[in-house]
């Protein structure tokens, strides 16, 4: 299942990742200073060796790296280790259709590190046993490797016809969705586990749910009910059948920070540094427009609507999306409010 970018750059438009950036920064800058144990550490030869899982085509990639890199030194530096400042190696990874020439040809030429593309689903393995320093990843981990069997199983109680997404669905499957979710963590976490070196780093960022708050108060839970919505009107039309709404759902899970700390104790190799929600509101004269939210979730989802319905229908959904959206305008509020999950962990 590939999530994420299409032609229209999900990273580019991306409004959540440019709000939460200076939070983010803050968090990883403070969790480096205290985590990264220099005196302990032996790089072989001298590299530190970053990987970013989900890296897209830049710029995100380009700045969270940046920002890593930069507070790996400050802790050197503040050490009194200037000239054991380590060489930086940085990896990309995406899934083997990411637009990989695009990333290579946007790398910054100030960069202070070597970079390597990394083709492949982070739910695997992907670099060999303790080669790996610090693992970041923003907003890739809640695109699950696939939509769980039973919300498409006309003879499971999962069974989600007429809508997209388990967010205002019923709670077997909401139930389904967090299995997958579960499953998908477990196999991300069990490879990291075996590819960082002990005291190596993990910090994962992605929409985030409070505890305790029902599925349906996630950020995109009414924006997806328009989607569906303006897909069961298009069936309704005949354009598609019925039948191809109900086979459709998108794979995209909202964790809250119990449910991670669970799956992080059930992996059992991590410490847990942090794991907290980060508030990412913003004042109303910066808050995203119907035509910014529409950007963006076009972006993010267009590519897998049109590989199910066909690229010919996207141009009317979005039309249609975005009438419905501007009628109810009061649905980008819950957008607007939307909440990050903040993951670091530490390779026991
Ligand atoms: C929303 S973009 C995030 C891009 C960037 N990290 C940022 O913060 O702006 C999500 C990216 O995750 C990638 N992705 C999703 N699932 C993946 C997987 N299983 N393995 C590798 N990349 C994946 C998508 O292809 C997409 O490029």
């Amino acid at each position: 299942m590939k999530g994420g970018d299409g032609p229209y750059s999900y990273t580019k438009n991306s409004y959540y990742q440019a709000v939460a950036t200076s939070a983010v920064k803050k968090m990883i800058d403070e969790a480096i200073a205290k985590n990264l144990d220099i005196k302990h550490s032996s790089y072989t030869p001298n590299t530190f060796r970053i990987a970013d899982h989900g890296c897209s085509v830049g710029p995100n990639t380009f700045i969270a790296v940046h920002n890593i890199i930069t507070a790996v030194e400050l802790k050197y530096q503040s050490e009194g280790l200037n000239s054991s400042i380590p060489e930086f190696q940085v990896f990309f990874n995406d899934h083997t259709a990411n637009d990989f020439n695009t990333l290579f040809t946007s790398l910054p030429l100030e960069r202070r590190y070597f970079a390597t593309g990394v083709p492949g689903s982070f739910h695997g393995r992907l670099f060999p046993e303790a080669s790996l320093n610090f693992v970041h990843s923003s907003y890739a981990l809640q695109w699950l490797s696939t939509v769980p069997k039973e919300v498409v199983d006309k003879n499971s109680p999962a069974w989600n016809p007429g809508k997209i997404h388990y967010s205002i669905a019923t709670n077997e499957v909401a139930k389904a969705y967090s299995a997958q979710f579960a499953k998908d963590m477990a196999t991300f976490l069990n490879a990291r586990s075996q590819e960082l070196v002990c005291g190596g780093m993990l910090a994962l960022m992605m929409p985030g749910l409070p505890n305790g708050s029902p599925h349906s108060q996630s950020s995109v839970a009414k924006l997806f009910d328009l989607l569906g919505s303006s897909l069961m009107d298009m069936a309704k039309m005949g354009l598609f059948t019925e039948a191809k709404v109900d086979s459709f759902n998108l794979p995209l899970y909202t964790a809250s920070p119990q449910e991670m700390v669970g799956l992080v104790e059930r992996n059992g190799c991590f410490c847990i540094e942090k794991i907290e929600l980060v508030d990412i509101s913003v004042k109303q004269a910066n808050a995203p427009n119907a035509q910014s939210c529409i950007m963006h979730l076009r972006a993010g989802m267009g590519g897998i609507i049109g590989e199910h319905f066909g690229n010919e229908i996207i141009d009317e959904l979005f039309d249609r999306y975005s009438k419905k959206l501007e009628e109810s305008s009061f649905l980008l509020d819950s957008y607007q409010k939307g909440k990050q999950l903040f993951v670091f962990l530490k390779r026991k």
